[in-house]
């Protein structure tokens, strides 16, 4: 019996030290279902397993390296749902993102920009009106990015405490299936329901634009929206809240990005990297017998990728496991490589360069409420970070 994957945390940003002290690139490992499969971890093999497409990422083949609920419709071993492309390989994933990629323009992604100034300027506001102490996950890192994808996609924010609630279920590894398959059929109902009042009033938005182009059935649509709500808020909401998190507990760091002399757009990369908050989802399953790192992953056999340590992996970033936001990031692989690359990465890079430095030269005395060891951390959700942040200033 091989090793299962360790996901408790002792340092808030390291990954469990059992990985970070581990210097083999690849190793034999368990699955959640049992499956003795692979895990790579350093730079150069996590890249090559998400650029190969001997690799396949479609739900009927995937197995997950941490045990998560079992949902009735969206169940390793079984299609994925209609629409929901990350749980397929192309021609299907090709032909769906292909035409979400003419959605995300840059230009739609650049025209956003002065409405997430406005939300994020307003949720500052808010902050500053309610007084210290606030916890910033709930009054900042989670609706702005929330109402920014609400508004890329033309669903009503007034609805988000169902959907934030459903997908904060899906994303908790202990939820029970139960309850688990009750948030799934909740999204999914509600989003048929929104779709097909879109076919009745046409829409200026990306749900009114894809149904306004007439390739999509009502359930494929519903999928994609799926996808894009779960996708679109929980990540950068928990890169805001853990990447803040992080900048208290490197004050000159935090100090260097308020007075502008570290790059933002440098420094959310560096963050990205050093946090990598997607620490376990992505996993691949080989289509036929494949060499790598000088091992042979036969046909059917699983590979887990774990971007967190390969993002710190020495011989390719030179602030390895420190935060260092004038260092030299590009390249990290919190977005994913190859053909599942993250479709929304240009909007959560701009959505983070605006809050990060708002938030700080809004309240320059900003500091953590509690002492660092009991900031509540997310070793329980499929996507890392905190679940509040109590701050003052
Ligand atoms: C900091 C924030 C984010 C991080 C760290 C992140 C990370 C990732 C990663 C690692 C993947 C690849 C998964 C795989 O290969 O299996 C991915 C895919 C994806 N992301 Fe993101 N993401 C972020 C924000 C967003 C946002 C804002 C959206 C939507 C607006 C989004 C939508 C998607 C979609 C649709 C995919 C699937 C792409 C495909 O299968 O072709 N993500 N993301």
């Amino acid at each position: 019996m091989t090793d299962v994957l360790p996901t408790t945390r002792t340092h808030p940003f390291d990954p469990p030290h059992e990985m970070l002290d581990d210097p083999r690139p690849m190793r034999r490992i368990t699955f959640a279902d049992g499956h003795e499969g692979w895990l790579v971890a350093n730079y150069e093999l996590s890249r090559a397993v998400l650029a190969d497409q001997r690799f396949s990422s479609t739900l009927e083949r995937r197995r997950a390296l941490v045990r998560r609920p079992d949902v009735e419709g969206f169940r390793a071993g079984e299609p994925a749902p209609p629409g929901f492309f990350i749980g397929m390989d192309p021609p299907d994933h090709t032909r769906l993102r292909r035409l979400l990629t003419g959605q995300f323009t840059v230009r739609r992604m650049k025209a956003l920009e002065p409405r997430i100034e406005r939300i994020v300027a307003d949720h500052l506001d808010a902050m500053a009106q309610a007084g210290p102490p606030v916890d910033l996950v709930s009054a900042f890192a989670l609706p702005v990015p929330s109402l920014v994808i609400c508004e890329l996609l033309g669903v009503p924010y007034a609805d988000r405490d169902r959907f934030q609630r459903d997908s904060a279920t899906l994303l908790s590894l202990g939820a029970s299936d139960e309850d688990a398959s009750k948030a799934w059929v909740s999204m999914w109902t509600y989003l048929g329901e929104l779709i097909e009042r879109k076919r009745v009033e046409p829409a200026d938005d990306l749900l009114g634009g894809l149904v306004a182009g007439g390739e999509l059935s009502n359930e494929e649509l519903a999928g994609v929206a799926l996808l894009l709500l779960i996708a679109g808020h929980e990540t950068t909401a928990n890169m805001l809240g853990l990447g803040t998190f992080a900048l208290f507990l490197h004050p000159d760091q935090l100090e260097a990005l308020r007075e502008d002399r570290v790059d933002v757009a440098n420094a959310v990369e560096e963050l990205l990297r050093y946090l990598t908050v997607i620490s376990f989802g992505t996993t691949r399953t080989a289509i036929e017998d494949v060499e790598l790192g000088g091992e042979v992953i036969r046909a059917g056999e699983s590979v887990g990728v774990y971007l967190p340590t390969a993002n710190r992996d020495p011989l390719r970033f030179t602030s390895g496991d420190d935060l260092d936001l004038s260092a030299d990031a590009h390249g990290h692989l919190a977005f994913g490589h190859g053909v599942h690359q993250c479709l929304g990465q240009q909007l959560a890079r701009i959505e983070m360069r605006i809050a990060y430095p708002a938030l700080l030269r809004r309240f320059p005395t900003l500091r953590l409420a509690v002492p660092a060891d009991e900031v509540p951390l997310r070793s329980d959700m499929s996507i890392y970070g905190v679940h509040r942040l109590p701050v003052e200033w």
